[in-house]
């Protein structure tokens, strides 16, 4: 076997997602970090590891000069800011750089204009497009593996119930109006925008399995806080918004025929109630009917876990799945693709 050079990863922000894919590039060894963006100007002129809170320097600084980052010919910009921007993206595919993120993209179907003029922006620079993230993202491909055994599908049902009370001041929680009085009009409407990229995510489900979809839903119930809820960056009065179901339906032949549930809480009180299951789950309604449910534990003694380690799983199993997508995004066809276009992304050992 000949060796291969490592791929050449520019790092887009070093936020909480960064922290995950930062530590995974230096660790691979086809991978080779070669540069990374600062939104913050602050952070210009940083070391990049160190702006992820790991524990030794890299000798990579963060610059905000995208034009110097793109000169140094990336194999693959690791896209992870709070917001994904078309106008930069679309930069980034015409130098010819391939990118995977985790914001707010899979497949462009959430963002409008976004598909047609990121696919001709990527079609222009021969570079691919990928999105991914946990949920949405790799749920849908484990949807879509799990269907595999199956003989006829007739509907599949992803789960995330997560207690995200830890995570209450998070900016990703911004835009959901945690806090806001019950029935509150347009309510609804608002958590659909801020969280419209599950779109996206029952589409690469929808494509996986090869259905076309005639739309997608959204539908949105909530539940109140029984008391009030003193949580860092966000507290929450009794009575007002403290938990939600947010479900993204597919619908095809005017059947519902994908469901991305997710149960969202800031209490384990709640009414009416909304109990967290603490994971992720499929059901597939086949033949067979098959269920699977994902468990995630601490990789260290329970006693020895900080609310930081908590996040730190949250943030790999965003980062991962895009992290490990890289070669196979990077050898993929021009253009937007999801998983339905590139083999199953595995970790390295
Ligand atoms: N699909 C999933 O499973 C999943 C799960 C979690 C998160 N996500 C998504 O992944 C992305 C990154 O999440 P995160 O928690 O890492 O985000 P974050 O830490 O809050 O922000 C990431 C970086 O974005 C930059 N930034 C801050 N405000 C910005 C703004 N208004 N416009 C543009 N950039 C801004 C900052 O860059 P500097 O580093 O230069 O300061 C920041 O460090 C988000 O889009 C989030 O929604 C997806």
């Amino acid at each position: 076997m000949t060796a291969q050079p490592p791929l050449r990863v520019v790092q887009w922000t070093t936020g909480n997602v960064a922290r995950a894919t930062v530590q995974a590039i230096l660790r691979r060894t086809d991978l080779e970090l070669v540069g990374c963006y600062a939104w913050s100007p602050d952070k210009v002129g940083q070391d990049v590891a160190t702006l992820c809170r790991l524990p030794e320097t890299c000798g990579v600084t963060a610059t905000d000069d995208v034009d110097a980052l793109l000169a140094l010919r990336p194999d693959c910009v690791v896209y992870t800011p709070l917001r994904f921007d078309v106008p930069t993206v679309e930069r980034i595919l015409r130098s010819g750089a391939n990118v995977v993120t985790t914001a707010e993209f899979l497949t462009g179907h959430s963002i409008a204009g976004a598909r047609e003029a990121l696919a001709a922006a990527a079609e222009a620079g021969g570079a691919s497009l990928f999105g991914s993230g946990m949920n949405p993202g790799y749920a849908q491909l484990l949807a879509a593996v799990a269907t595999g055994i199956c003989s006829e599908v007739r509907h599949v049902r992803s789960v995330e119930s997560v207690d995200v009370s830890s995570f209450a001041g998070d900016s990703n929680m911004d835009g959901l109006g945690w806090g806001r009085p019950l029935d509150d009009a347009g309510h609804a409407d608002d958590i659909r925008a801020a969280v419209a990229v599950f779109e996206d995510g029952v589409h690469v489900l929808a494509d996986c399995l090869g259905v076309d979809l005639d739309r997608v839903d959204c539908r949105v119930d909530v539940s109140a806080a029984v008391r009030d809820l003193d949580l860092v960056g966000r507290p929450i009065a009794a009575g007002t918004v403290a938990g939600m179901d947010v479900r993204f339906l597919g619908v095809a032949g005017g059947r519902e025929v994908i469901e991305l549930h997710q149960r969202w809480v800031m209490s384990g009180e709640l009414d009416p109630p909304m109990p967290a299951e603490h994971g992720y789950k499929i059901e597939i309604d086949g033949s067979p009917q098959v269920s699977l449910t994902l468990g995630l534990l601490p990789d260290q003694p329970l006693e020895t876990l900080t609310v930081e380690d908590m996040h730190g799983i949250g943030m790999t199993i965003t980062g991962m799945p895009v992290v490990h997508a890289i070669p196979h995004v990077v050898a993929a066809r021009p253009g937007l693709v999801s998983y339905a276009d590139i083999p199953t992304p595995a970790a390295r050992m």
